[in-house]
């Protein structure tokens, strides 16, 4: 096959929701339908249980299944489908976020009877910002919940995003009869069986048919018509431009758990869905196109074999192909490297493979010399812009509870930031550590970690900071600046990459802080032009 026809065929997105929408049961149903997986249950969540947050056997057995199920790749209709797992526990949300930076869409999970949920409208937000496509798939029409109408609102409303519905439910809950498939103009009767892989399909080309009223009743017939005529009212056409400028997001209705839309959405998906796109680096835009390889680490996951102490990196392939035994430029260390086992993944199971195209992810084995947002190429020096991060919500000092291991502790803890478990901020005024977390299981876990990895042992101590801001001096008033930097000494500390933080005890003393020093900019991202 042609390198062209590769790129073509390959679709890698990313699933997201708030947790227990059902985003597994999804995944796992897709993998049904691409024959990856041979019956339900075979794809394990990757969420930690609600309840177990001290069960580190539990963290520990979760961790080795993500690595598993970190890229679920399969074949459909000649399509070569690349699905990265994100993290449905809110405490590994960085995670997700990153993740981000390697698909090139995203279907959205919305459980119908809750509607839209904070954690969705966290990363909803940031596909957002960077016009990722995406695609809504309503979940569990099978229980009662919100009207279709009034959810879709709600979408629009809370997530910014403006909605075309491709498929559009009868009824609801107990009286839930099947869907109508505005896309393809056919209706799926529901029949609560979810071990039938095809649903059974009526083709109704034209609504006003007598085919219909015989098909669902006559008033849930009635009821459909006008439903979808004002569909047609209030929404505008699908514009497959649109949607992958991230201007506009098709919506579909179903039951993950009954097998039921999820085919509607699959093929539609592999029809509208974009193909790897280009991305910007700090040099130039690259094509996916481009003759020579370039890629970028995105995730890198710990060897839960304590004899084993490598790690995997994760790339996300951008442009030319990837081969076995080619020495590639890491472009932060300008040094080659090869490898010589690069692994590729399948729906459970990785394999080493020879060759990889645009859009695919490879696993390399590393033994510290990845960080989130490196990148490598065939040769050329190009620096894939870095992957923003988040003001942390949780803030802790970080003691040595061991003098006699501080190396270990130190080389732990870079290492663990380097894998992007958690956030480092050292203190301009004393050179002390700071740890910024998403979650309060990041703390057990950095412990943990430290521990069984690394010989070394943690404390930590509670620090009041209410937010991280970024600080950017750039055309900020010089005197003003220095005075900034004087007064509020105590509350700077640098980050990882020795960008300037300033750690905000409070909203007030953010406020008075930004009026106080109107041309200094706060940003709460770490990315910014
Ligand atoms: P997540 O990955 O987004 O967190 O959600 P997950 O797929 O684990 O689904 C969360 C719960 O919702 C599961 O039930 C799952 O069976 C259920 N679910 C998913 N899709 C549907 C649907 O279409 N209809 C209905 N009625 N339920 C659905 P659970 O009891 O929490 O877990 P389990 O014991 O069934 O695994």
């Amino acid at each position: 096959m042609k390198f062209t026809d590769e790129i073509r065929r390959r679709r890698t997105f990313g699933i997201i929701s708030h947790p227990d929408a059902g985003k597994t049961t999804l995944t796992e149903k897709l993998l049904l339908f691409g024959g990856a997986i041979q019956e339900a249950g075979a794809v394990k969540s990757n969420k930690i249980k609600k309840g177990a947050t001290s069960d580190f056997m539990e963290i520990e057995r979760q961790r080795g299944i993500s690595v598993a199920t970190s890229v679920l790749a399969f074949e459909y209709q000649g399509t070569k489908i690349n699905i990265l797992d994100t993290p449905g526990h809110k405490d590994f949300a960085e995670d997700t976020f990153r993740t981000l930076t390697a698909v090139d869409s995203v279907i959205v999970v919305i459980d119908v009877a809750k509607g839209v949920e904070e954690q969705t409208e966290k990363l909803v937000s940031v596909c957002r910002m960077r016009n990722i496509p995406m695609i809504v798939f309503i979940n569990k029409l099978d229980r009662e919940g919100k009207d279709a109408f009034e959810l879709l609102d709600e979408i629009e409303q809370k997530l910014g995003l403006k909605v075309v519905p491709l498929s559009f439910p009868i009824g609801m809950g107990y009286d839930f009869k099947g869907i109508y498939n505005i896309w393809e103009k056919n209706i799926n009767l529901f029949s609560g069986d979810s071990r039938k892989n095809i649903e059974e399909t009526i083709e109704i080309s034209d609504l006003s048919s007598q085919q219909l009223n015989e098909t669902i009743g006559d008033s849930a017939a009635d009821t459909l018509r006008e439903e979808l005529e004002l569909v047609e009212g209030i929404y505008p056409d699908f514009d497959n431009q649109a949607y992958k400028e991230g201007k506009l997001q098709p919506v579909f209705f179903g039951s993950a758990l009954n097998n039921f839309g999820v085919r509607e959405l699959l093929d539609c998906f592999i029809q509208i869905a974009p193909t790897p796109r280009p991305k910007e680096s700090e040099e130039r835009l690259v094509e996916p196109t481009e003759k020579d390889f370039t890629g970028f680490v995105f995730k890198i996951h710990a060897n839960m074999d304590p004899k084993h102490r490598d790690r995997l990196a994760f790339i996300k392939i951008v442009s030319g192909t990837f081969e076995r035994n080619v020495p590639y430029l890491h472009t932060r260390h300008k040094k080659k490297f090869k490898f010589s086992s690069p692994n590729a993944f399948f729906a459970e199971k990785k394999e080493i493979v020879d060759i990889s195209y645009p859009g695919d992810i490879v696993g390399l084995h590393d033994t510290g010399n990845f960080k989130i947002g490196d990148t490598l190429t065939t040769g050329e020096l190009l620096h894939y812009r870095g992957i923003p991060s988040f003001s942390p919500e949780h803030f802790r000092y970080i003691n040595n509870a061991d003098p006699m291991k501080s190396k270990q502790l130190a080389k732990g803890i870079d290492q663990l930031m380097d894998e992007g478990v958690a956030q480092l901020f050292t203190l301009e005024l004393n050179g002390r550590k700071v740890i910024g977390t998403v979650g309060a299981l990041q703390y057990e876990v950095i412990q943990y970690r430290l521990e069984h990895e690394y010989g070394a042992k943690c404390s930590y101590e509670n620090l009041n900071v209410h937010k991280a801001c970024w600080v950017d001096p750039r055309g900020s008033d010089e005197q003003e600046f220095a005075d900034f930097k004087r007064v509020k000494n105590k509350f700077l500390a640098t980050d990882k990459r020795g960008q300037l933080v300033f750690l905000a005890d409070s909203s007030f003393s953010l406020q008075m802080t930004q009026q106080k020093y109107p041309t200094v900019k706060f940003h709460f991202t770490s990315e910014f032009e």
